[in-house]
This record gives C-alpha cells, structure tokens and sequence, in this order.
C-alpha cells in the first residue's frame, strides 16, 4: 500500500467508533489522565476541522481539532492524532497535520496548539511555547507544549491555563 491508496475526508459522526478503537490502540487506558484529554473533555470538537485517512472504507488514520483559550488568547488544539501501526511511516500522519492546520487558517483561526514531540511537529512548523507561558489543567511537560502561529502575535496572547473554550465563558 502507498500514499496515493488513501483519501483524506472530514471527520464525520459515522467514523467515531473506528477513530475511537484507533487512539485506544495508540494510546492505551492512560490516554484518558492526559493533559489534553482533560481540556478535550471540557466540550465537543470541530468535526469540520478534523479529518480522517480512509483506505478501501476503513478508517486508518484520524486527526482532531478542539478550540481552547488561554489568556486573552484562542486556538485549536490538535490531538490526538494517530495511525494504524499497518500504515505508519507513509506520510499519513504529516498530511493529516496539514490538512488541519491549513482548515484552521482557512477558517481565521489565530493559532494551532499540541502536547507532542518536537522532533516530529518541528518540521511541520510547531515551535515550543516558551516555558512559564501557559499551564494546563493537568501535570504536562511544558517542553512538549507546542504552537504554530497563523496570526502574528497569536502565540503570546495564550497566556496561563490552557483549557477548552467553553469552560473559559
Ligand atoms: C506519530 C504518528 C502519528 C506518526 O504518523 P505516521 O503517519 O507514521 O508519520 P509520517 O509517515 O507522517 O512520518 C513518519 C516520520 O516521522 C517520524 N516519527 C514518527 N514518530 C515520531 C516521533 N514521536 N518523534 C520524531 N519523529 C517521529 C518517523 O520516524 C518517520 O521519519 P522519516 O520520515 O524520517 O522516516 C504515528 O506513529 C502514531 O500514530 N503514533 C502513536 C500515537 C502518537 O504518538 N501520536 C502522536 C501524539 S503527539
């Protein structure tokens, strides 16, 4: 199987079951104590900016977006992202990334936020939120706390809690 076997679509409500049995496998029972599981679970996620990677009707890959704020500052956050372990190392991930964060700008969303790995979302334009900047409702290692500015000066408006947006009203 190669790239060109999969097509990426928006999330839709059909999909979940399948997204949900693919982030159980990525990311085990502990996915639920996360930092970020935390601030998904104060609402629901942009189903318009999520997407899914299809491959002959199975989902295989999924990536979504939840809004959050912090500060006088707003943002989406991406996560989780996962992939199957059959279709790993074939782009699929990257893409999904872009795909999100490219809706995200399309849409006039300011900045796009994640807890994950440097070595892997550097490339695709994440950059560390320096340390001190923001917390969030759970413990997180503040050097996996990364942005991707849209709007100049986003990133410095996200200040102290990061938590969903609905729970900031
Ligand atoms: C991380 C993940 C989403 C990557 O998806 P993918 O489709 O396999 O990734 P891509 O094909 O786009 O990119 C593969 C490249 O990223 C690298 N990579 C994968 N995970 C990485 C990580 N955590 N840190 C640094 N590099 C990483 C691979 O080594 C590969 O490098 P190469 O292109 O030099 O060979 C996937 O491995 C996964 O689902 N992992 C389990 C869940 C997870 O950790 N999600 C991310 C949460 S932050």
């Amino acid at each position: 199987m190669t790239f060109a076997d999969v097509t990426f679509l928006p999330e839709e409500p059909a999909h979940e079951t399948e997204i949900e049995a693919i982030n159980a496998e990525a990311f085990g029972p502990g996915r639920f104590t996360r930092a970020a599981y935390k601030i998904r679970e104060g609402g629901p996620h942009e189903r318009a900016l999520s997407f899914v990677a299809v491959r002959q009707g199975e989902v295989i890959a999924s990536v979504k977006m939840t809004r959050v704020a912090a500060g006088e500052g707003r943002g989406l956050m991406l996560g989780p992202l996962a992939v199957k372990p059959a279709h790993k190392n074939l782009g699929i991930g990257r893409h999904l990334v872009k795909l999100a964060v490219e809706a995200a700008a399309q849409q006039g969303w300011p900045a796009v936020i994640l807890v994950g790995d440097e070595p892997y979302y550097g490339p695709l334009g994440f950059k560390r939120i320096p340390r001190g900047q923001v917390s969030m409702p759970r413990p997180v290692d503040l050097d996996r706390v990364l942005a991707v500015e849209i709007t100049p000066g986003a990133v410095a408006r996200l200040t102290g809690m990061i938590d969903h947006e609905d729970r900031m009203r």
